[in-house]
């Protein structure tokens, strides 16, 4: 009977097109690409859906500050995500733009039934609200937003509300019993207790601008920005439109995976819309941490962040002798073993150049890659690089060395358990995580140990007993490799399509698609197996890679004027005291303007700084000012200040500085007192 597949329908977060993509967001699709893979290998239909966020008034502030209409800036920056995923090989089946028109009808049909189901009425709405965040805060006006820290605007509007209210205790339930999966634990309660603080009404239409989609039969209200975008994870497949396949086959959703700053969008009004509309909920919300860099989350506002192509960049260059394309594919490797190696999931995890070449260095160049290369190496000297003398034979291995691991010690049985534990572990989890990923590892260093201990390389094949051992020994170690090949498949997809046709097992894409890296048992690799052309995986990094990565980072920073050529310390110009004239024109050349402090927050580690955010009336910047010592960051915020805007942007504590601020400095202590300008004066106008 023909075994019929289960659907397995999987979605990331669509991302915001105000900034392009960093590795924060390669992360969580990295991650949904593994997942993918792993359950494509288990012979799963799967869907794979991610996209980008394209509305409000966070985008539509972005494009009037690039000066460019929204759309236009909107397809700039997703077809630069859409690129860098193809780029990294990441295989989603699915890319919806929240501008699609498919997607638009699909907004306005959820709109309108729930319209129709009595979840919606108009009213008249005061309150704070974060730009940032595209939410109305509970929190006064004014103040910084409780999330993200920004300054809270007052926006009254009349406005359509959603009966939220209605759905606290139904949500309870659903996730106290786990019919709506939430995890991990701590985001889960988190939720909860959200939930039992009780819920009031949202606000789910505005009118204030209009980038978005109208509200059907309202055209001057646009539909909430987060409504907009929770339905893409339907509209994508097909809601609302006349061919609803898809929808019907894949919904409801078996996994969406989120960083843990959205998952009251998902794991409460997500679910409360769906249940309003009468459509089943989604089985599982997965949310991961946050990827930090220099210690603070990493984001387009601070300045800090990582991007994935210069990762692809650095390592594609280690292998000169593959293209361009294949480089990237292989750079990609290296990035998805990092983030699912180093960081535990569901955490905050560091990420930093040092410690992405120390662990790929470590665990595949020497480790894996090592591994692999001294075995076939072996197995083409000895044996021509055929496999019909090796084979398994579960002869207990007569080494036994004192204070080897027990497992290593039992020889070839031992190796052979601890693949069939591997094994199973990794097909009942369904997210591949830190802990497989180490015992992968465990195993490595197992046969690693199992070669040491019994060391073909001494026995003589000319001696039959030595020669039975030998073909056991090499057998049992390139059967693991097959094994840990398949196992790291979906984290390692270019590198171990390598490692298997080097095995002599073909296409390994063909091997997922035929079930063969699901079913490991012991004995796969048959007499009839002859080994591929050989040639090395993993060439190792060298500190150098460190340095040039790092390098690349600072060359990318958006910097206006070429003047970082300046040293960082200036020359001791304060020798000589004379004063300078300069004219009206070199004066004009520096543009002080206006600026009011929205978030002021101290940075750790660093006595002197604070991290400012600064308002220019149409644009935000980061300001990093040696003024800790003085100024506590409440004091500052809302303050109206005079900076200079064209200075060169500089890092600081890796995090960038765009602009100085204007202080005197007052006293014997020479306390830096700010320059500030009355509460009327226009952002961004400029001084002189
Ligand atoms: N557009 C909304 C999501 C709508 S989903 C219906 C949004 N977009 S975003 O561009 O801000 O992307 C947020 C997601 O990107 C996070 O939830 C996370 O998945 C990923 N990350 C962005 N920065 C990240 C880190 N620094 N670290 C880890 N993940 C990060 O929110």
């Amino acid at each position: 009977m023909a075994e019929t597949k289960q659907k397995y329908y999987l979605t990331t977060p669509i991302y915001y097109v105000n900034a392009r993509p960093h590795i924060g967001h390669a992360y969580t699709t990295i991650v949904a690409d593994v997942v993918a893979r792993r359950q494509r290998l288990l012979g799963n239909d799967v869907w794979f859906l991610t996209g980008t966020d394209e509305h409000g008034q966070k985008i539509e502030r972005a494009a009037k500050a690039a000066g460019v209409s929204p759309k236009d800036f909107a397809d700039g920056i997703s077809i630069q995500f859409r690129n860098l995923w193809d780029r990294m090989g990441l295989t989603y089946d699915q890319y919806i733009r929240t501008t699609d028109e498919a997607h638009k009808r699909g907004v306005q049909k959820l709109f309108s039934t729930l319209k129709d189901n009595g979840f919606i009425y108009l009213n008249a709405y005061t309150g704070a609200y974060c730009v940032s965040d595209e939410a109305f805060v509970d929190a006064p006006v004014g103040t910084p937003c409780p999330d993200c820290g920004r300054l809270l605007e007052e926006v009254t509007e009349e406005n359509y509300f959603f009966k939220l209210s209605a759905f606290q205790e139904k949500l309870i339930d659903l996730i106290e019993s786990g019919t709506m999966d939430v995890q991990p634990e701590t985001r889960r309660n988190e939720v909860l207790s959200f939930l039992r603080g009780g819920l009031k009404d949202l606000s789910i239409s505005r009118s204030s601008f209009t980038w978005g989609v109208p509200v059907p039969g309202d055209p001057k209200h646009v539909i909430y920005v987060w409504l907009d975008a929770l339905a893409n994870y339907i509209t994508a497949l097909g809601y609302g439109s006349e061919d609803e396949t898809n929808f019907k086959k894949y919904w409801p959703a078996d996994l969406h995976l989120v960083g843990k700053e959205i998952i009251r969008f998902h794991c409460v009004y997500w679910p409360a819309f769906l249940m309003a509309a009468g459509l089943p909920l989604p089985k599982k919300i997965v949310a991961h941490g946050w990827l930090l860099f220099e210690e603070s989350k990493m984001s387009k506002s601070r300045g800090n962040i990582v991007r994935a192509e210069t990762i692809l960049e650095a390592f594609g260059s280690l292998k000169p002798e593959i293209s361009k394309a294949e480089q990237d594919l292989f750079g990609a490797d290296v990035l998805r073993y990092f983030l699912l190696r180093e960081i535990p999931f569901g955490s905050d995890g560091s990420f930093s150049f040092d410690a992405l070449v120390t662990r790929y260095n470590a665990d595949l160049a020497n480790g894996y890659g090592n591994l692999v290369s001294r075995v076939l190496k072996m197995i083409q000297v000895e044996y021509a690089g055929s496999f019909s003398k090796l084979q398994s034979k579960h002869i207990v291995s007569s080494v036994y060395l004192e204070g080897v691991d027990e497992l290593v010690a039992y020889g070839s049985e031992g190796i052979e358990k601890l693949v069939e534990v591997t094994a199973k572990l990794a097909i009942e989890k369904q997210l591949l995580d830190r802990d497989l990923l180490t015992q992968f590892d465990f195993l490595r260093y197992s046969v690693d140990r199992y070669l040491s201990a019994n060391a073909p390389w001494k026995l003589d094949g000319d001696v039959p007993e030595d020669e039975a051992r030998r073909q056991e020994i090499l057998y049992t170690a390139a059967e693991s490799i097959r094994v840990v090949t398949a196992l790291l498949y979906p984290i390692l997809p270019y590198a171990t399509a390598k490692v298997w046709a080097q095995l002599g097992l073909g296409d390994i894409e063909t091997a997922a698609k035929n079930g063969e890296l699901k079913n490991l048992q012991w004995g796969g690799l048959k007499s009839g197996t002859k080994l591929g052309a050989l040639g090395p995986i993993f060439p190792r990094a060298d500190k150098e890679l460190i340095t040039r990565m790092n390098e690349m980072e600072q060359n990318n920073a958006p910097a206006t004027a070429p003047a970082e050529a300046a040293p960082a310390t200036t020359p001791a110009v304060e020798a000589k005291t004379e004063p300078v004239s300069i004219g009206i024109d070199d004066f004009m050349k520096v543009e002080l303007r206006v600026a009011q402090i929205k978030v002021a927050e101290r940075i750790p580690k660093a006595d002197k700084l604070l991290r400012l955010e600064v308002d220019l009336g149409n644009e935000t910047r980061q300001i990093l000012s040696g003024i800790a010592e003085h100024y506590t960051p409440e004091e500052l915020i809302g303050r109206r200040i005079v900076i200079v805007a064209n200075l060169a942007p500089r890092k600081m504590r890796g995090l960038e500085s765009h602009g100085m601020l204007l202080a005197a400095s007052v006293g014997d202590g020479d306390k830096p007192v700010l320059a500030t300008v009355p509460d009327d004066a226009v952002l961004g106008s400029r001084v002189r």
